[in-house]
Parts: structure tokens; C-alpha cells; sequence
């Protein structure tokens, strides 16, 4: 365990609120984290996470030493630590986050994302809901790939659930978990189903950041399959909003669809990159594309209405422009962040 100043006394100083977020390492946990401790330093800010393969300490070097910010290393599937959490800390917030989240590896491993995900969720969920101080909230962060692929018809929260990939599917189990919760024990959940999210510190997996740091590295953006795929992509702090939106005015039981009308397809999102990394005139953007065999089922897209999280009041405010602007600019400035991973 790591964070957290003592005060003249040797001990904590008191605070308003305490808020778990698991996977608080990761891309938008990270995020997640140093706004919550920027914000409220009157609430005390807990990250347990395991540091896989797909963080970097770095992401939260800016709150590591601050007084309302905790680290604990740790598995959310240790169900002993897990309970010890809760048994020696007053949660009042989790917000969770941890999840084995490529989907290219999820073909590979699927055990492994069975375990995070769904065990993982099972864990933390029963936890909380013994803990002798009673959580308000347990939100949990789910994604829109468990709709599977939507051609004509955009989805909403009530739309059918078909997942077609295994972390799709260990995400989609896993809501199924947290929901089990409210409805027999009416423990204060809430669900998000998130568009693809994006911005700095992104691991190099996914697809941004991967085109990004092949054109660093002077090498090709790699395109997977023939067929039209798109996504739609949201900033991070638009998410985040979202997130402490939904903590504050989100109705108990209910699911917020979290989304953006930016879909942008693969091969155009690549040769926007190529265009502003490389700095290329049209004729020459083809040079630095590569197409590549399609991964086993591919989803071609994921539209989704977000009226019902509207009526509370959100708007992404960050427009594609802006964000991909940010994006490309840390990196660039950040060159060397994932040189290790
Ligand atoms: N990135 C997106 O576009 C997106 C969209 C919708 C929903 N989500 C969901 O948001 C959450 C965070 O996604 P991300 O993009 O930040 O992913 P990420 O892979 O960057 O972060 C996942 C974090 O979970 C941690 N973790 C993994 N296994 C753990 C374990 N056993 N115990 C404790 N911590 C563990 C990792 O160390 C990492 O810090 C995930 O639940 C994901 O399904 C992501």
C-alpha cells in the first residue's frame, strides 16, 4: 500500500468520502483517479489494481504522494484482500474498472479474461455488499460491445445483449452479476456501456495509440480485413464526466449507454493519422497502410443512443478535432512512456 499522508497526529486526516476504483492504473482509470483526487481533496481516493502488462506507474506519478490517495497492488479476484478492504476501509464509492479489456487476446486467453472479468466482478461485488459500512454506489464500467455488432439499428439500454467475442461476453456476464445484486438485495448499482474511449496514456494495443506509435517508429498503419469497420470514439474526460455524472444523478438499477456521434471508419482514422504524424500530401498517404488478415469475427460497428444519460444532463463537450488533437500531441511529447511494455 502506498499514498496517503499522515497528518500531526500520525493519522489519516478525515475525509468525506471514501471512493475505490479498480483498475485505477489503466488507461481510463488513471484518468479516473487524478481527477477524483484533483477535484475532491476532500474525499479520500483508493486504487487497487494489479499492474498488468497494459499500465505504466507513470499515469499517476502527478497524485502518488497526495494525501487523499491510496494505492494498493492487488488482485480483485483475492477475495481475502478484497474483503479486507472493506473490512479495515468505510467504502462509500467503487467504481469498477479492472478488466482484461483487448479483444484480439480474449480469443487467445479467454480463462484469463473469465477470471478478471466475471470472478473478478463476483469478488468485488460480494465484498461490498457485506461490507458492515453499506456502499452508496458500485458502478460498474461496461462497454458497448456487448450489444455485438449493430448494422442499421442503434442500440439503447433495453436493446438485446449479444456479445460476440469473450471479453464482450465476460463484461456481459459480469453486468448480468452486478444487476443479480439489485434485484435481490436492491444494492445501489449502476451500469455504464461506453463507446470506444480514447486520449492520453492509452496502452498501444488499441487502435489509436498503435497507429500512432507505428508512424513513430516509422512504420505502417496496420489495417485488419477488408470489410467497413468503424467506431465511434469518445474522450476520455467526456467518459469521466460521464462516470461522476452518473455517481451523483444516475437513478439505482439503471444502465447509461455513454456514447458520441463521432464514428469515424478504421481505414479513414488511419489516414487522418498518417496525414497529421507524417505530415504527407494525399497522394502519398497509401504508403504507410497495411492491410492484414481480419481477426475470427470482427464487429463492424456500435451505435448507440445515449438519450437516456443526456436527460441527466451530459453532452461530450470534446469534439473529435480537439481530442485526437491532445491525443496526437501527447504522444508525440511522450514518445518514450511505452517503450518498456
Ligand atoms: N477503453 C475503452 O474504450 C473502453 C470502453 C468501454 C468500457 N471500457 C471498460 O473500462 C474499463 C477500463 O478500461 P481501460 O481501457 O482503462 O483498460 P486498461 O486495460 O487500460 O486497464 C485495465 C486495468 O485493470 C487492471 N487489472 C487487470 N486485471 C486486474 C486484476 N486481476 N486485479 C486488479 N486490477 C486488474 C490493469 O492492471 C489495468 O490497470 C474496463 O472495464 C473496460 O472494459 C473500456
Amino acid at each position: 500500500m502506498s499514498g496517503g499522508d499522515l497528518n500531526m497526529n500520525g493519522q489519516l486526516p478525515d475525509f468525506n468520502r471514501t471512493v475505490l476504483v479498480t483498475g485505477g492504473s489503466g488507461f481510463i482509470g488513471s484518468h479516473l483517479v487524478c481527477l477524483l483526487v484533483d477535484r475532491h481533496p476532500d474525499w479520500r481516493t483508493i486504487n487497487l489494481d494489479d499492474l498488468d502488462y497494459c499500465c505504466s506507474r507513470r499515469s499517476l506519478e502527478s497524485v502518488e504522494d497526495r494525501a487523499n490517495y491510496t494505492f494498493i497492488r492487488g488482485d480483485v479476484c483475492n477475495s481475502q484482500l478484497v474483503n479486507h478492504i472493506f473490512d479495515t476501509e468505510n467504502i462509500d464509492v467503487i467504481f469498477h474498472l479492472a478488466a482484461k479489456t483487448h479483444v484480439e487476446s480474449s480469443f487467445e486467453t479467454p480463462a484469463a479474461f473469465q477470471r478478471v472479468n466475471v470472478d473478478g466482478t463476483r469478488v468485488l461485488l460480494g465484498a461490498a455488499h457485506q461490507a458492515r459500512h453499506r456502499p452508496q454506489r458500485f458502478v460498474y464500467v461496461s462497454t458497448d460491445e456487448v450489444y455485438g455488432a449493430g448494422l442499421d439499428r442503434v442500440f439503447d439500454e433495453s436493446s438485446p445483449v449479444r456479445p460476440s467475442n469473450p471479453y464482450s461476453a465476460t463484461k456481459a456476464a459480469a453486468e448480468y452479476l452486478v444487476r443479480s445484486y439489485w434485484d435481490k438485495y436492491k444494492f445501489p448499482i449502476i451500469i455504464t456501456r461506453s463507446n470506444n474511449i480514447y486520449g492520453p496514456r492509452q496502452f498501444t494495443e488499441k487502435v489509436i495509440p498503435r497507429f500512432l506509435t507505428l508512424l513513430q517508429m516509422n512504420r505502417k498503419c496496420t489495417i485488419q480485413g477488408t470489410l467497413p469497420q468503424s467506431r465511434h470514439f469518445l474522450f476520455v474526460d467526456d467518459a469521466i464526466d460521464a462516470f461522476l455524472l452518473v455517481l451523483e444523478k444516475g437513478i439505482l438499477g439503471e444502465i447509461y449507454n455513454v456514447g458520441t456521434s463521432c464514428e469515424i471508419p478504421i481505414l479513414q482514422l488511419a489516414r487522418e493519422l498518417v496525414k497529421t504524424v507524417k505530415n504527407v500530401p494525399d497522394s502519398e498517404v497509401n504508403d504507410w497502410l497495411e492491410f492484414v488478415p481480419d481477426r475470427p469475427h470482427v464487429d463492424l460497428r456500435y451505435p448507440i443512443s445515449c438519450e437516456k444519460l443526456q436527460q441527466l444532463g451530459w453532452r461530450a463537450e470534446v469534439s473529435w478535432a480537439e481530442g485526437i488533437r491532445r491525443t496526437v500531441k501527447w504522444y508525440r511529447d511522450n514518445a518514450d512512456f511505452w517503450l518498456d511494455a
